[in-house]
């Protein structure tokens, strides 16, 4: 979805906010841009510089929400599954806004109880929230759709919202596979594990499926 507006608009300076390893911002590079990447986490930033081959990137350990770049620095700022990674996002979306002198695009799951398997997941996502919180990993319930789209709407951009509609299933233990790293981190993965087992009890086999995902692609006044 981001990719589609990037070819679309052709970008000549890029921000990729919160990039993690760079499965993405690899994509990204290869649009032909000139990107930086950035991200809190030293590591993930590592990684993403290794997974990008593009010399038309550069990389920059930050926080979003005190972004260390000049007023409308880039023509094109993007962030992927990350704002609900952080308490007060909003001050992630001021400063994208900041440094971009034209697009801003935020893509980030969203919820919607619409079927039991979105029940489902709804609960499983609150289980691997609170070890997750345990564990020391900033990680928030997803931001409603009417706040992302609210916050875009009281800066006074202009934007225009995608939906895409996500029931494609997955299995208990797929959507658990890394929930012992948490659990582990916690030092007390015992509890932990009784608690998996008794949500797998409590949904008695039921699916869990794939996250809704909504864009926001918003533009500067001009
Ligand atoms: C789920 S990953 C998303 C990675 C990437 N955007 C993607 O689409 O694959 C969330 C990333 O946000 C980063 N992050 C969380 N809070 C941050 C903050 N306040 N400032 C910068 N990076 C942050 C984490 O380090 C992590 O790499």
């Amino acid at each position: 979805m981001i990719l589609t507006c990037i070819l679309k608009v052709n970008p000549q300076r890029i921000l990729d906010v919160c990039c993690g390893c760079g499965t993405f911002t690899a994509e990204v590079a290869a649009s032909g841009g000139h990107l930086i990447a950035v991200d809190k986490s030293h590591t993930a930033l590592l990684r993403c510089r290794s997974a990008v081959s593009s010399d038309m990137a550069g990389y920059a350990c930050m926080d979003a929400r005190q972004l260390g770049f000049a007023d409308n620095t880039f023509d094109f700022v993007y962030e992927r599954f990350s704002l609900h990674h952080m308490a007060n996002w909003e001050r992630a979306l001021d400063e994208m806004i900041r440094v971009s002198s034209d697009w801003i695009l935020a893509l980030e799951p969203i919820d919607d109880p619409r079927n039991e398997q979105k029940r489902n997941t709804i609960a499983a996502q609150q289980l691997f929230l609170d070890v997750q919180h345990e564990a020391g990993f900033e990680h928030y319930t997803h931001i409603g759709s009417d706040s992302l789209i609210g916050a875009f709407k009281c800066r006074n951009l202009q934007y225009e919202v995608e939906l895409q509609r996500n029931d494609r299933v997955i299995g208990f233990d797929d959507y658990f596979f890394d929930f012992s790293r948490f659990s582990l981190a916690t030092g007390r993965p015992d509890h932990w594990n009784k608690q998996l087992e008794a949500l797998r009890e409590r949904l008695g086999g039921g699916l869990l499926c794939e996250d809704d995902i909504l864009l926001i692609r918003a533009r500067k006044p001009r």
